[in-house]
Order: C-alpha cells, then sequence, then structure tokens
C-alpha cells in the first residue's frame, strides 16, 4: 500500500517501497511515522521510548530488523497497553517489568482490582497490591485502567447472599454495590484514568445475561454502576466492557443497551471491545463494523483485552466465558514445543490485518490493550483447557518479539492515510 510522503518528488522518486523501507533508505519520516499530535498522558507527554530492535522470533522464523516500539509506533493514533501482573508491576520479574515499560503506555491489572481480590470479605478491602499497581502507572506516566467493579465472576457469594445465604434483596444489594465502588473508585480518584464498570452484562443473543445483578436488583443496575462511579471520580472515564460484540446479535444488544443508557444521560464514556480473537474469528471486517458502530453512538471505543487463540478450538463456543472448562487431550494441544514457521507466519498475517483495521479509526479507537505480555504470561495457556501450550500474544516465553510484533509495527506504515 502507498505511503503518504510529503514531498512530490521523492512521493515519485520512491514509488513502490513500503514507509519502512523509505524511512531506512533515506532517514525521512513520513507522515506514517509522525502522525500529528500525540496522547498527553496523566497531563504530560509521554518520554520518547527507546528503540528495541527486534530479532528472530522463536520459531527461527526471519523478520525484517525494525527498530520501533509499540508505544511509539502508534501514539499518535492510540494509547497501546498491556494486562499486567504483580510481579511485573512490582518489578520482580525485571525482564517483564523492563518490557512493560519499553512498550506499552497503558496498564489494566490482570486480576488485583477484581472484586475477590479487592474486596475478599464485607468490610476488609485489600488495597496492597493495587496501590502497587497504580504506583508503577504513575511511576512510567502510562493511562491507567481499574479493571473491573461489577461482574458476575471473581466476585465471592456472599456479595449477592444475607445473613442466612438466601439470596441478598434489592437494597442491600445496591448498598454494597454502592460502597464498593465509592470505595475503591474513590481510593484512586484522579490516579486511575479510566475504569471498567460493569463487565460482561450481555448474553450471546444480545439479551441481558441472567446474572445475580440482574435477578436481585432489576435491569438498572448498570446506570446504577455508572453513577455511583461517577459520583466517586467525576474525572474518570467510565466504561462498559465485553466479548464477542462483532457478532451480529450480540453488537446490536449492545447497541440497544448503550444507547438507552446514554438516552438516561448515565455517564458511560466509551465501550471496551474485549477482542478474544482466533485465527479465523471474527473477520477483520466484523471487527471494522463493531467499532464503527459504537463509534457512531459517540462513545470511545477501546480493544481493552486483546489476544489470538492459536490453538484447536475445544468446544464449538467462542467467547471469554471464563467459567467453561475442557479435558486436556494431545490433539488440543498440537505445538508443545514451539509454533511451527507457517503458523508463526498466519499469526503474524493476523495481526497484521486487525491492525489495518484498528488504524481506520484515528479519533475513535482510544486505546489498543494485549491480555498479557508474553506468550508465557497468557491466561489462553489454561482457559479453556488447562496446561496448553498458546502463542497468543507478540512476545514470546523469553520476552523476545515474535513476527506478529513485526507485523503490528508495519501495518501503521502500510495503512493508508486518514
Ligand atoms: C474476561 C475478563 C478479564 C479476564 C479474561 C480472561 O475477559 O474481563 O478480566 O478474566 O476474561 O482472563
Amino acid at each position: 500500500m502507498a505511503c503518504h510522503f510529503a514531498n512530490p518528488p521523492l512521493r515519485a522518486a520512491l514509488a513502490g517501497f513500503s514507509c519502512l523501507a523509505i524511512l531506512l533508505i533515506t532517514g525521512v519520516p513520513t507522515s506514517a511515522q509522525t502522525p500529528p499530535g500525540s496522547h498527553l498522558i496523566n497531563g504530560s507527554r509521554e518520554g520518547t521510548a527507546s528503540a528495541v530492535p527486534t530479532s528472530l522470533g522463536n520459531s527461527g522464523v526471519s523478520t525484517p530488523e525494525v527498530s520501533s516500539t509499540l508505544k511509539d509506533t502508534f501514539k499518535g493514533s492510540f494509547f497501546i497497553g498491556a494486562a499486567v501482573n504483580p510481579a511485573q508491576f512490582t518489578e520482580q520479574d525485571t525482564r517483564g517489568a523492563a518490557l512493560v515499560k519499553a512498550q506499552f503506555n497503558a496498564i489494566t491489572p490482570e486480576n488485583v482490582l477484581k472484586w475477590e481480590n479487592a474486596h475478599p470479605q464485607p468490610g476488609s478491602y485489600s488495597f496492597e497490591s493495587p496501590d502497587r499497581y497504580v504506583a508503577f502507572g504513575e511511576k512510567n506516566h502510562m493511562f491507567i485502567v481499574g479493571h473491573t467493579l461489577v461482574w458476575h465472576n471473581q466476585t465471592p457469594a456472599w456479595v449477592f447472599q444475607d445473613d442466612k445465604g438466601s439470596p441478598a434483596d434489592r437494597e442491600t444489594l445496591l448498598n454494597r454495590m454502592r460502597e464498593h465502588i465509592h470505595t475503591v473508585v474513590g481510593r484512586y480518584h484522579g490516579r486511575i484514568n479510566g475504569w471498567d464498570v460493569v463487565n460482561e452484562a450481555l448474553d450471546e443473543n444480545g439479551t441481558l445475561r441472567q446474572t445475580p445483578w440482574l435477578k436481585i436488583i432489576g435491569e438498572d443496575y448498570i446506570a446504577k454502576a455508572f453513577q455511583f462511579a461517577h459520583e466517586a471520580d467525576p474525572q474518570a472515564e467510565l466504561y462498559y466492557n465485553d466479548y464477542n460484540l462483532e457478532i451480529e446479535a450480540k453488537l446490536k444488544g449492545a447497541l440497544e443497551l448503550l444507547r438507552k443508557l446514554q438516552a438516561q444521560g448515565v455517564p458511560i464514556s466509551g465501550v471496551g471491545i474485549q477482542g478474544h480473537y482466533h485465527m479465523d474469528s471474527p473477520s477483520n471486517e466484523q471487527v471494522d463494523a463493531a467499532i464503527t458502530a459504537f463509534g457512531k453512538l459517540g462513545l470511545k471505543v477501546m480493544i481493552t483485552e486483546l489476544d489470538v487463540d492459536v490453538l484447536p478450538l475445544a468446544f464449538k463456543y467462542m467467547g471469554a466465558d471464563v467459567t467453561l472448562s475442557a479435558e486436556l487431550q494431545p490433539k488440543l494441544n498440537p505445538y508443545p514445543n514451539g509454533l511451527p514457521d507457517a503458523a508463526q507466519q498466519a499469526l503474524a498475517q493476523r495481526y497484521a490485518g486487525l491492525f489495518g483495521v484498528f488504524l481506520k479509526h484515528p479519533g475513535v479507537l482510544k486505546r489498543v490493550t494485549f491480555w498479557g505480555v508474553t506468550d508465557g504470561d497468557s491466561w489462553l495457556n489454561n482457559w479453556p483447557v488447562k496446561g496448553r501450550t498458546n502463542y497468543p500474544l507478540l512476545f514470546d516465553r523469553s520476552a523476545q518479539p515474535k513476527p506478529a510484533f513485526d507485523a503490528v509495527i508495519r501495518a501503521v506504515h502500510s495503512a493508508p492515510p486518514q
């Protein structure tokens, strides 16, 4: 694809070369390398990243040398984030922490702010890890995400029960929700930039999922959650976050839900498309259509949990329902000792296609966050089948960039100018 080059004689002379090749040949940055405007992170302009030259992928597939980082490459387009675990944000995992700092300018806590960890018992909060998480983000001038306030998973049973273990009544659950949100969001007031307020409230057919939140409080539990979060931090961005939003029925249901919330004046700023993808599903067109449709509502759109599962499906279901599981069988774990070259290149292609779509939505798509940093960190090694070896991310188990990393970097150079 053509590279947008400001100088017409040079453009003619270099026609046919990719932007990357032009940069390497001439040293002259094209507009694709220096898109106008850059994000302000926590009020200050982000520092210049150190360039990390890429090498061979873990399979030995040769890839061109690309000297860049994710956060520098997408600076004028969107934040580029990763879900991080305690070893990374406490810097106990020195290699992982260094990679996060070098490559990403946004972070999401993989687990430490979920209800079961942050508020395991009534009246008892556990903020040691979340405090370290937020401090790590601030120290590194990152966009800091809070995940997640109201979800039906990883929430202790007591939340939904009365003293006798029977379902709690509406008032009790609403009071618990208010107290939890005010305490957690209030603690990080002005420090956590955006919250996944409600996670996965929709079923695959686009209707509201029958969770204890819905059954006990009723449909307005979603609006209430946003209202409480807004009271606790009026400046924080507030998001609805879900998976399979590219699938027709669920997309339709999500658009209806979001429109309804907007019509009621609910303080919602954006929608998170989780992005737990497979090699051939959803299609790039479906991803494109979902971003466009949410953007038309005037909402910020984010890809919040990106990964690409390269292993065979354990069952027909595609999504991210963390309660599902299947038995480990050898045919479900075909690459225990490394991803073959062909699969490595196919993954690179898949990522190139996805980033080509992401780059088509300037001003609408605000952040792309990966669910994990290296392949070894990924939840997809244990879901929906425990003990597999998966390769869903851009960095291999030795924290080396894979061909998919180069493909993502190159996507910015081959995207048509917007
Ligand atoms: C969902 C949740 C995340 C995480 C992933 C899988 O998408 O939103 O917090 O649990 O599942 O790890």
